[in-house]
Formats: structure tokens, sequence, C-alpha cells
């Protein structure tokens, strides 16, 4: 195997300029909500593209890049997406969920409707790939595809917020009418659904709370 490196590109911070950058990476990050009311203004093409490609510079196994980002921005296949969503949708609030799942929910105030899915003016459909195939059409196995889509997923996220749209992770599941809809091989598991655009005018959200450094972490 032909083992090629090149130096790092680092430029090491004071300590003062760290401190500074971590608290406006947080004060940002803070600002972001999930948010459920759309508007149907279109965004610019560019931030998008730039969020994916964020999300493809993700640390991930074996550096396989196990995901594909389908970008859909044309009103009859959204239209398609929703009602395949409010199938499955209905399904999970009559039948499929359980009493507590549905307690859990209740704070968010959300139901079989997802019009967002067609009021928002882009989605991005996240796959997983099980496997990849060179260039000779041959089959590899992708490692830890489940938390490298994660990672890419959080990154996708953060970009969006940090440029200046609003997102909702949206999961429908289960997912896999995505693949019909969108022309996607079986071996791409839909992962979930990166709806994006501008909060519609007086949106709201939620009053919910995020833990603090002590519930969520131990030092030793
Ligand atoms: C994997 C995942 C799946 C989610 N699925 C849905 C969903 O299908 N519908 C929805 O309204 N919100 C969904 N959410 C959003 C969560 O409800 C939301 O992130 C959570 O309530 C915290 O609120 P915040 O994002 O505003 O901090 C999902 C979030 C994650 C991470």
């Amino acid at each position: 195997m032909n083992k090629k490196f090149k130096p790092l590109a680092f430029k090491e911070k004071t300590e003062e300029e760290m401190i500074a950058a971590s608290n406006l990476f947080l004060e940002q990050m803070k600002k972001r909500r999930t948010v459920r009311n759309f508007s149907n203004r279109s965004v610019p093409e560019e931030v998008i593209n730039n969020a994916i490609l964020t999300a493809g510079t993700a640390p991930n196994g074996g550096n396989m890049q196990p995901w594909h980002f389908v970008v859909i921005t044309e009103p009859a296949i959204k239209k398609e997406i929703r009602t395949a969503a409010e199938k499955e949708e209905q399904e999970f609030y009559n039948n499929r969920a359980s009493d507590e799942w549905l307690q859990a929910l209740k704070p968010f105030a959300t139901d079989e409707n997802k019009p967002f899915l067609e009021k928002a003016p882009c989605l991005i459909a996240v796959f997983m790939r099980n496997h990849i195939l060179d260039e000779q059409g041959k089959k590899h196995k992708t490692y830890y595809p489940v938390e490298s889509v994660g990672i890419a997923t959080g990154m996708l996220i953060t970009a969006l917020h940090f440029s200046g749209l609003a997102t909702l992770t949206h999961t429908p599941s289960p997912m896999r009418f995505l693949n019909k809809i969108l022309q996607r091989p079986n071996f791409e598991r839909p992962f979930l659904i990166v709806v994006t655009g501008y909060p519609d005018n007086n949106t709201e959200v939620p009053e919910i709370s995020k833990f603090n450094l002590e519930q969520i972490t131990t030092f030793k």
C-alpha cells in the first residue's frame, strides 16, 4: 500500500483565542432549535452545497464516506415524499408508537400531518451506505456507517444553522419509501430527512431545556 503523507495545516491559537472561539460557538449553537413551521422562500443553492460539503469533511470509518445526500427542491417530489411520510406517520401515531413514546412527544405537539415537507424550500435526504462499489463495480463493506453518518449529519445541521437557515431533523419511519421515490439503490438506507429553509413569520418552538455540564459529564 502506497503511504503518502502531507503536513497538517494547523495554526495554534492562544488560550485566550481558544476560549473566545469556544464561547462564541457555544452561544451560536445554543440558538439552534428544531423548527416545524417553514416559510416557502427559496434558499441559496450555494449555502446548501457548502453545508453538504461540510458534512462530507466528517471523520468516518476507514474514510469510506458511507453517505449520500439527495437535495429535493422540486415541488412534485416534495409532495410525493409528504404523502408517503404521512402514511407512515398515521400508522405511527395510531398503532405503532407506545403510549410512553406518545407521551414523550406531547411537548412538541407533533401529529401525523407534515405540511412542512411540501412548504419548506429544501429537503435533504441523508442515506447511509452499508457498502460502496469501487470503479470495477466490486462491493466493499463500510465500517461504522451509523456512527459516521450520524457525525456527518450533525455537521450538516450545524453548517446550515451557522449559515443562517433553520432545520428539522425528520424521521418518518420506516423510510424505505425514500429509496423508491428518489431512485436510490437498496444498499443505501434512508437515515433521516433534514428539512431546511427560513422559519415562518412568528414561529414558536417548544420551551425545553438542555442538561447542564454536570448532568452530562463525568470528570476523572
Ligand atoms: C434522530 C432524530 C429524529 C427526529 N425525528 C423527528 C421527527 O420525525 N419529527 C419531529 O418533529 N422532530 C424530530 N426530531 C427533532 C427532535 O424532536 C428535537 O431535536 C428535540 O425535541 C430537541 O429540540 P431541539 O432540536 O429544538 O433542541 C428528531 C431529532 C433527531 C435527532
